[in-house]
């Protein structure tokens, strides 16, 4: 895994939109793997200002979602689908027939669960976008037994729905089901960029960069992927330095380990 430390949020936004413009630039034809949430948010901001100031071209790229909430139509302000047309397809010129997110409505679930893997197998991702729940969360895999290899349902954790739950406005149903992504299908993409901002991310990033390698926690997984970059705020890494410095120190130091790669 290489690690970036950002210092702040905004330079977490620029840091991250560097690398996908870079890798863009290197292959328009980018299958990128999308998040949502708000650790990538100020970096589809910044690609969007780039694409409208600059040209950055992103007509040819491909993206696919990692989840999506179960029982929330395409038109919910809240759906996956309304934030990333919202906040980076439309902004950024991406053609929505090059876009693929899980549907939230689906007649069978199942099934959809299915489709969604096949089209996954097909078109393999070159760069993944991911970031982290409280409860160790990459897509929605949330804390199990045993790592999910295939595109599945999951019922949220109730940390999960509390986190998200201020999305929603009071009195209004928060889904506690999503389809997500498999493990599998995460780890298989080529690279990773991981980003994680804030000082509510402390704990699991601490867990995730210095814990056991465990489903109870599943973005730990992340350390056995090959080529990983994460680009982490101060407030994020704050138990890192606190309670494993010498881990930052060899980052610092650029020895084996966690090494900075821009
Ligand atoms: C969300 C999404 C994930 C996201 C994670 C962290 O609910 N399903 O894909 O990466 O939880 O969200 P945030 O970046 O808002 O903390």
């Amino acid at each position: 895994m290489y690690l970036i430390i950002a210092e702040d949020s905004a330079s977490l936004d620029r840091l991250a939109a560097d690398f996908v413009e870079r890798r863009v630039t290197e292959n328009p034809q980018l299958c990128l793997g999308t998040v949502t949430g708000a650790s990538p948010e100020g970096m589809y901001r910044e690609l969007a200002r780039r694409h409208a100031k600059n040209g950055l071209d992103f007509s040819e790229i491909r993206t696919i979602n990692t989840d999506e909430y179960l029982g929330l139509p395409a038109i919910h302000p809240q759906s996956y689908h309304f934030y990333l047309e919202q906040k980076f397809f439309c902004p950024c010129g991406i053609p929505l027939s090059h876009t693929a997110v899980p549907s939230g409505t689906a007649e069978n679930a199942l099934k959809e669960c299915e489709r969604y893997e096949a089209f996954c197998r097909a078109h393999p991702t070159d760069l993944q976008i991911l970031g982290v729940g409280h409860t160790g969360h990459i897509g929605f895999n949330e804390p199990e037994d045993c790592f999910a290899d295939k595109t599945h349902i999951v019922d949220l954790h109730q940390e999960t729905i509390s986190a998200n739950s201020v999305y929603f406005s009071d009195g209004e149903h928060i889904p506690t089901q999503a389809i997500t992504v498999g493990i599998g299908t995460l780890m298989r993409a080529k690279e990773i960029l991981l980003l994680i901002r804030g000082a509510s991310k402390a704990e699991v990033t601490y867990k995730l960069l210095c814990g056991p390698v465990t489903p109870r926690v599943p973005g730990t997984i992340l350390r056995f992927h090959r080529n990983v970059t994460a680009i982490i705020d101060g407030e994020a890494i704050s138990l890192v330095w606190e309670r494993a410095p010498e881990l930052l120190r060899e980052y610092t130091s650029g020895q084996e380990g966690f090494t900075e790669r821009r």
